[in-house]
């Protein structure tokens, strides 16, 4: 069998098979879907199993809401031996193939967790065989060239392991496209995670240091008590925090901080010096994605980042794409230019994390 692999969120395996079969369609592949409930594991099963690896090169990843990572499989699952199991790996890989890094990976569940001391362990053996033998690159690399590969090994126990592979410029660079971030204990809120993961997703690395510096503007709409509002003021931004509950003191002293208690679909900023707008009202997903979208056009902003929180008994997917339907119309109209991308973020949980970046008037 040849199947493309998707990791995502456990509970949300329907909505990452509609995605790529919707996405893999627009590109002339088609295939069908196996699946595991609360998994976070998709399977989609190639017809034609030639068009595999050019999907996963034409497809790019960071377009898919709702997968994480993927991969696209080498043979089917493997039954280890219960000894010497980096040799029966190695013996199925051959030499044929050369490969930049190795992921070993396993799911997103509580079974999956169990297995990461084992993985850890296996996968320095691993790794050191596969150099040997020439399959894996010596070293690891910082920047990837076009047609380089990663080596996944996904583990569903110390049995059985799938292995395959992906393309490094077109899949996540963490394992299972899971960061590991740290909760810095000085902020106020769990949530500030979800900016944090948001800010490494959206913005290239390289330009971190011209899109996320001190100096820039910045308005937190549903502020309170900051947590999102900590990630800015941490990259030294002066933040505009609009909501009617309080902001952690800790932020206020910093200075950085000016706390508005005001409705955040009212408030609009005096001056046109604003850089980012960032969102994280509980509210109507299509309220929100308007709300973004006229700011971008009265050029309020020049990025946003913000939820788009699901609602409970509606088809997920649907509710995404026609909030992003509605921005997409309306800068349409307004002949902005712009990019949009949008994320089932690691650290989201209900809710979808959008970033648009407006790079002027057509
Ligand atoms: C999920 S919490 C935000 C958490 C915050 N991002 C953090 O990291 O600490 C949502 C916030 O949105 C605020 N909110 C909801 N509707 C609002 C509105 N219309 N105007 C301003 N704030 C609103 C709520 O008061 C609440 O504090």
């Amino acid at each position: 069998m040849t199947a493309i692999v998707l990791y995502c969120r456990p509970g949300f395996e329907k909505e990452c098979a509609a995605e790529i079969q919707e996405k893999a369609a627009w590109n002339e592949v088609f295939g069908y879907i196996k699946l595991k409930k609360n998994q976070g594991l998709v399977e989609f099963h190639l017809y034609d199993e030639g068009q595999g690896d050019a999907l996963m090169q034409k497809l790019p990843l960071k377009r898919l809401i709702f997968a994480r990572q993927w991969f696209i499989t080498l043979g089917d699952v493997i039954e280890l031996p219960e000894y010497q199991r980096v040799e029966a790996i190695a013996e199925t890989l051959g030499d044929e193939f050369r490969y930049e890094e190795l992921r070993v990976e396993s799911l997103d569940t509580n079974d999956g967790k169990a297995l990461s001391k084992f993985t850890r362990k296996l996968s320095v053996p691993l790794r050191q065989a596969l150099r040997k033998s020439g399959v894996l690159a010596a070293k690891e690399s910082e920047d990837f060239v076009e047609g380089a590969a990663i080596l996944h090994a996904l583990f569903f126990s110390g049995q059985q392991v799938q292995l395959g592979y992906s393309y490094a410029t077109n899949s996540s660079p963490h394992p299972m496209g899971i960061p590991r971030l740290k909760f810095p204990n000085a902020a106020p809120s769990r949530s500030t995670l979800k900016l944090d993961e948001a800010f490494l997703h959206f913005i290239p690395k390289g330009e971190r240091e011209e899109r996320l510096t001190s100096g820039l503007n910045a308005t937190d709409l549903g502020s309170a008590p900051g947590g999102w509002t900590y990630q800015l003021v941490r990259r030294g931004m002066m933040v505009k925090a609009i909501d009617n509950g309080p902001m952690a003191e800790s932020l206020m002293e910093t200075g950085q901080v000016k706390h508005y208690q005001q409705d955040g679909f009212k408030f609009r900023p005096s001056k046109k010096n604003n850089y980012w707008l960032v969102c994280d009202m509980i509210e109507n997903p299509i309220k929100v994605a308007k709300l973004m979208a006229s700011w971008i056009i009265d050029g309020d902003c020049k990025e946003a980042i913000f939820n788009l929180k699901l609602m409970p008994g509606k088809a997920r997917y649907q509710q995404v794409n026609k909030a992003l339907q509605r921005i997409k119309d309306m800068l349409g109209e307004h002949e902005v230019w712009y990019e949009m991308y949008a994320k089932h973020l690691y650290y989201d949980r209900e809710e979808v994390t959008v970033h648009i970046r407006a790079l002027g008037k057509r």
